[in-house]
């Protein structure tokens, strides 16, 4: 009898089995193509783990602009160029509007937080924190106010350099830092504080710890001892960081006048109290306060660091910016937003150093949120989606010799600022960088304000310098370089 029951139920395993093999199969079929993956391996082997995004690359000269790739057990689906990343995620951006979780920061957010949250609490938490950015920056002391005022005081910072040559890693990231510490916490802080320089340390420290191994294998890493633990570990300690200062602001915390985002989601959340699928809880607070950090400093800083290179290595694109702000700005007053409108050369230079820099090459993981037809393939509901921002940047069937430095891109025949469609450093559709605004906003100042008071000189000669990315997986960030500082 027992054996009878025991082959019973070995026959009915081997049903489901197969059943599950022949749906995935069938499923696989309609996917887009891609190279077989091994059990468990997926495609990992035929990855260059230290450089996935030019394995990514040289994938779809292969299979084309849209492929699969299994990352370990992960199927994901990629996107290249431009019409391939626009179709996906502005023609069907409710499809592609899901987020995917990166495995090296699963542990620390746990899907809270408005960047890896997903349907409802995502919704809820973008909302919130679009409208209370945008409040800010109308409020009596407004963000560009703000950052003015940052950048003179970077500027005094510089000053001290007295010419000698330095990295400005530093002081750039708690310049930008200090922008979100004023709107997340209403302070900045001095440059010399030690907590806030242990903080961005930890920030710098995590944004280069994700390994892409990890990412393929969360599973046994986790379980194995070695630097992957790093990031987590710096994750850590910006929470306890994040969380002290809430416990701070909630004992002041007056409901009538909330002073910045922590004390306005606080105020939401005794609003809200009685709400039991509230999303407005201290869990959501802290990821999201550490989201903004995160996606706010470096980024920004980031692009600065790449940009002040690009202009060491291209004096004469230096040199007609310096002639733009002393024609429209001067040498006195301190550059505002509006003068951007009519400083179409410094516009457009932006622009291409943020084309160029291309600093999310990957942008963040989608996922689709329900079964999509895609370009005749269906892609099944949950299934992650990378849209390649660099294949976007450097298309060639969108900018002729990508591969060049050359603001003229964004420039018409007559010298004015001229959009380009292939140009998505904010990636697009209902995901896209929400705080773009701003960032936009603190390029802008930090740059001309840098600018105005400086010449920017390298020790060594331009054609030493090289442009090319130091880490090309998740973020690409500039080889670090030494500046000196001529006052104008
Ligand atoms: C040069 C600066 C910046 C760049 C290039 C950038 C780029 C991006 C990109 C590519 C994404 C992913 C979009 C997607 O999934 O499709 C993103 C998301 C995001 N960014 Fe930015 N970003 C910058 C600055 C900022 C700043 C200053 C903030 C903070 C105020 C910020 C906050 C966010 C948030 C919260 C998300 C997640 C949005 C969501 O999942 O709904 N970013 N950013």
């Amino acid at each position: 009898m027992e054996l009878v029951s025991a082959s019973l139920l070995l026959l009915c395993l081997c049903c489901i089995l197969l059943a599950s093999a022949w749906k995935s199969r069938d499923q696989r079929g309609q996917l887009p193509p891609g190279p077989a993956p091994l059990p468990l391996l997926g495609n990992f082997l035929q990855l260059d783990r230290t450089n996935v995004i030019h394995s990514l690359e040289k994938l779809r000269e292969k299979y084309g602009p849209v492929f699969t790739v299994h990352l370990g057990s992960r199927r994901v689906v990629v996107l290249c160029g431009y019409q391939a990343v626009k179709e996906a995620l502005v023609d069907q951006a409710e499809e592609f509007s899901g987020r995917g979780q990166i495995p090296a920061f699963s542990k620390d957010f746990n899907e809270h937080g408005v960047v890896f949250a997903n349907g409802e609490r995502w919704r809820q938490l973008r909302r919130f924190s679009l409208t209370t950015l945008r409040n800010f920056g109308m409020g009596k002391r407004s963000i560009e106010e703000r950052i003015q005022e940052e950048a003179q005081c970077l500027v005094e910072e510089l000053w001290k350099t007295q010419g000698a040559p330095f990295d400005p890693i530093f002081n750039l990231s708690q310049a930008i830092s200090n922008i979100i510490c004023s709107i997340v916490f209403g302070n900045r802080f001095d440059y010399e504080d030690e907590k806030f320089i242990t903080l961005n340390k930890l920030i710098f420290t995590r944004f280069r710890t994700l390994i892409p191994l990890y990412n393929a294998f969360p599973g046994i890493l986790e379980k194995i001892p070695g630097p992957h633990h790093v990031g987590s570990k710096c994750s850590q300690e910006i929470i306890s960081f994040i969380s002290e200062r809430i416990k701070l602001q909630q004992a002041t915390l007056d409901l009538n006048a909330p002073q910045n985002f922590i004390d306005c989601f606080l105020a939401k959340m005794e609003q809200e109290k009685q709400n039991p699928s509230t999303e407005f809880s201290m869990e959501n607070l802290v990821m999201s306060t550490f989201n903004l950090f995160f996606a706010g400093t470096e980024t920004v800083s980031t692009t600065l660091r790449y940009g002040f290179l690009i202009l060491l290595k291209h004096p004469q694109v230096q040199e007609k910016i310096h002639q733009e702000i002393d024609a429209v700005i001067g040498r006195e007053r301190a550059p505002t937003v509006e003068d951007r409108g009519r400083m179409p050369y410094t516009d457009a230079t932006l622009h291409e150093i943020q084309r160029f820099s291309d600093i999310l090459p990957m942008s963040l993981p989608h996922t689709v949120t329900r079964d999509t037809r895609f370009r005749g393939y269906l892609i099944p509901e949950g299934t992650y989606v990378y849209p390649l921002l660099s294949t976007v940047h450097f298309d060639l069937e969108e900018h002729k010799t990508p591969e060049a430095f050359a603001p003229e891109r964004f420039l018409s025949e007559n010298g004015c600022f001229k959009k380009q469609n292939a140009f998505l450093p904010f990636s697009a559709g209902k995901r896209a960088c929400l705080g773009e605004g701003l960032a936009r906003m603190e390029l802008f100042l930090f740059f001309t304000t840098v600018l105005q008071r400086f010449a920017l000189r390298s020790p060594v000669a331009p054609e030493q310098l090289s442009l090319a990315p130091d880490v090309s997986n998740f973020g690409k960030v500039p080889q670090r370089y030494q500046l000196c500082l001529r006052q104008r």
